[in-house]
């Protein structure tokens, strides 16, 4: 029997045995049901300490035959994007999956025209219009390697990326509609490559129609290209481990990580979640309001549906604009089946009030989910009151960036679901939980550090150019485990809660942001001598900045103006260095920061005060300067 398609809890716990007790015989059943141009001679190899973790080697395979032609038999005509643009008048974008081979097809030839050859990798910088997933796929027909920022990254977190995986091609646009605002990426791109020598061509999508200055011998007007381009390009035969594409995610420390994906495990693991996550049916319409620049766009906007012959909704707007019935003006428009948002959106809608999803007809929808922080009990049951009526199951989907696709989720229908917790592992995924001295926690009630024991097909395979700091990251924690850097509580039923990370990364609306990173930044200020960012609760954002920053030569601001000029110059570097994401919401200058004998900074005593627990400090008279804490507290925000 099949396990592919999971319709009961019965089934669910028979897969999840099967899983645990012949991983390779399971994930080999799921993997028929696929396209493979060569099957695999071994399922899977790993070996944690290395770590060296290979899945369907010796396969050989493209994935856009399995999420394109291999559907064009039965489902030519059917839609495969479903574009939704900024402003509701225009049109919506039915892209079918003929169309859709048509255009991967010609960017991809566009793109070895361009010289793009198997393994080179190519940087996508653009607004969630249908040209980003075209392109993800174009690369993936030629076997080039994409790497998706997300366009609200600056220019210089944007050249770093470029820099670190060697892009030699980016595609972006003349600009980016984004609500009532137009966000003008090609001088963000002009600025990045003053820096990126090895770019040799940038091709540029149509799609504000303003005046952008084009760059000899560099610059081209991508359509022209793709309407003489041919529609059809055979796709490159890529072995089951070459990889896919990198995805830059923050780190607790230092510069990000390209996490890098590979092509089989990842396709097939996607595919398998987003069928039994969301149980997906032939004539649903399914959205994901994430954007293509998260991992969550990649593997539950573009490849997870698309490999299933899904129809997958593509927004390019904001919940706000026009006005905060957006999305459920979309959901009744598109009679949308299946809708995947995160909990910063679904707070910042309940703010507006429920008369905006009452106005619309949301009886299409079968499943809600949700995605990227811990989700709140409030939050929780206004989702389930008022855009589920009670009637919809939540999934509440836990998973990151390495991870490649869901690991802990409810079934929707099928499998328990309490709010807040994610609850059971999806087949293959083998979770566990470590108490302070590193052992595995065997008692079924428990809290500890989130490990996971056995490797799953989609798990990313190295960091691009820096396995040392894959392997410290992930797999020095713990020996022979993969550790999330989340904390989680195992209740009695052995039902999993993610109680937030448990390092220097924090989550602000939904966008993981390193501390590290951050600091930095504000460091670069000639008046900034050192400086501390927490993370503390926000009623919308889940978590905001807190940012603590002393000045050089105690240096103090005197008056109130030049205060908050500082405190402006702070956030625009940071906007500058990282992007408007990871501005600070209170910026407190102080003399001193709290620091142990050794000179690290406390940062735990820094989160409390900005979280306002100042009575349950603990002891801190073995701090090298006790002195400055009362004070910091005194003049908290
Ligand atoms: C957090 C997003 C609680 C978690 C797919 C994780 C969650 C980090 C949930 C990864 C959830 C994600 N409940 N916490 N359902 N989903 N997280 O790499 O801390 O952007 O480690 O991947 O988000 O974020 P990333």
């Amino acid at each position: 029997m099949s396990h592919y398609h999971i319709k009961s809890e019965k089934q669910y716990q028979e897969a999840y045995l099967e899983s645990v007790k012949n991983p390779e015989e399971f994930w080999a059943q799921i993997a028929e049901n696929f396209q493979w141009t060569k099957k695999w001679d071994t399922v899977l190899n790993f070996d944690f300490s290395k770590p060296e973790i290979n899945w369907f080697q010796g396969a050989k395979l493209n994935i856009t035959e399995n999420c394109i032609d291999r559907h064009l038999f039965e489902r030519a005509n059917k839609t495969a994007l479903l574009f939704e643009p900024n402003d509701p008048s225009e049109e919506a974008a039915h892209i079918t999956y003929q169309q859709l081979h048509d255009r991967v097809c010609q960017l991809a030839n566009v793109l070895k025209d361009k010289g793009i050859k198997k393994g080179d990798r190519v940087c996508l910088y653009l607004p969630m219009v249908p040209e980003l997933a075209i392109s993800v796929l174009a690369c993936a027909r030629i076997g080039a390697i994409h790497t998706v920022v997300f366009a609200g990254f600056s220019a210089s977190a944007l050249a770093a990326r470029i820099l670190d995986c060697d892009c030699k091609l980016v595609v972006t646009s003349d600009g980016a509609f984004r609500g009532s605002k137009t966000i003008d990426l090609k001088s963000i791109v002009d600025n990045a490559l003053k820096n990126c020598p090895n770019v040799k061509t940038v091709l540029v999508v149509k799609r504000v129609h303003s005046e952008i200055s084009l760059t000899e011998n560099r610059d081209l007007w991508l359509q022209p290209l793709l309407d003489k381009a041919e529609k059809t390009c055979t796709p490159e035969v890529m072995d089951a481990e070459d990889p896919l594409f990198i995805l830059y995610t923050s780190g607790s420390t230092g510069k990000p990580k390209g996490m890098v994906h590979t092509t089989a495990g990842y396709m097939v693991y996607s595919a398998f979640t987003f069928k039994n996550v969301f149980q997906y049916e032939e004539e649903d319409v399914y959205w994901c309001t994430a954007d293509i620049g998260w991992i969550t766009g990649h593997s539950y906007i573009v490849y997870g549906p698309l490999a299933n012959g899904a129809t997958s909704v593509m927004f390019e707007g904001v919940p706000s604009y026009p006005d905060y019935g957006r999305f459920w003006d979309i959901v009744q428009k598109h009679k949308v089946n299946q809708f995947y948002t995160a909990p910063t959106a679904i707070r910042a809608l309940a703010k507006e009030g429920a008369t905006w999803p009452s106005t619309y007809d949301l009886s299409s929808l079968k499943v809600l989910g949700t995605v990227g922080e811990p989700i709140n009990d409030e939050a929780w049951h206004w989702y389930d009151e008022h855009i589920g009526k009670g009637t919809c199951p939540i999934v509440d989907t836990w998973w990151q960036t390495e991870n490649g696709g869901i690991l802990i989720t409810s079934l929707p229908g099928i499998t328990k679901q309490i709010p807040t917790f994610a609850t059971l592992p999806m087949p293959g995924i083998q979770p566990c939980l470590m108490d302070e001295n590193g052992e595995e926690i065997n008692t079924t009630e428990a809290s500890g550090g989130l490990c996971i024991k056995f490797p799953w097909p989609s798990i990313a395979r190295t960091i691009w150019g820096n396995h040392d700091r894959y392997r410290d990251t992930y797999f020095s924690a713990y020996k022979n485990k993969y550790f999330t850097g989340d904390g989680a509580l195992r209740n009695a039923e052995g039902l999993y809660r993610i109680t937030g990370r448990v390092d220097d990364v924090i989550i602000v609306s939904g966008h993981n942001l390193g501390t590290a990173p951050i600091e930095d930044a504000i460091d670069e200020h000639l008046k900034v001598s050192e400086s501390a960012i927490v993370g503390f609760p926000h009623d919308i954002k889940g978590n905001a900045l807190y940012g603590y920053v002393t000045l050089v030569n105690s240096l103090s601001t005197s008056s109130e103006t030049e205060t908050n000029q500082l405190k402006k110059e702070i956030n625009d570097l940071i906007s500058a260095k990282i992007g408007p994401i990871a501005k600070l919401d209170k910026i407190q200058f102080t003399e001193g920061l709290p620091k142990t004998r050794s000179g690290k900074i406390m940062r735990r005593i820094l989160r409390k005060i900005a979280s306002n627990e100042t009575n349950n400090l603990g002891d801190i008279s073995t701090l090298l300067n006790p002195e400055v804490v009362e004070k910091i507290i005194e003049e908290r925000l």
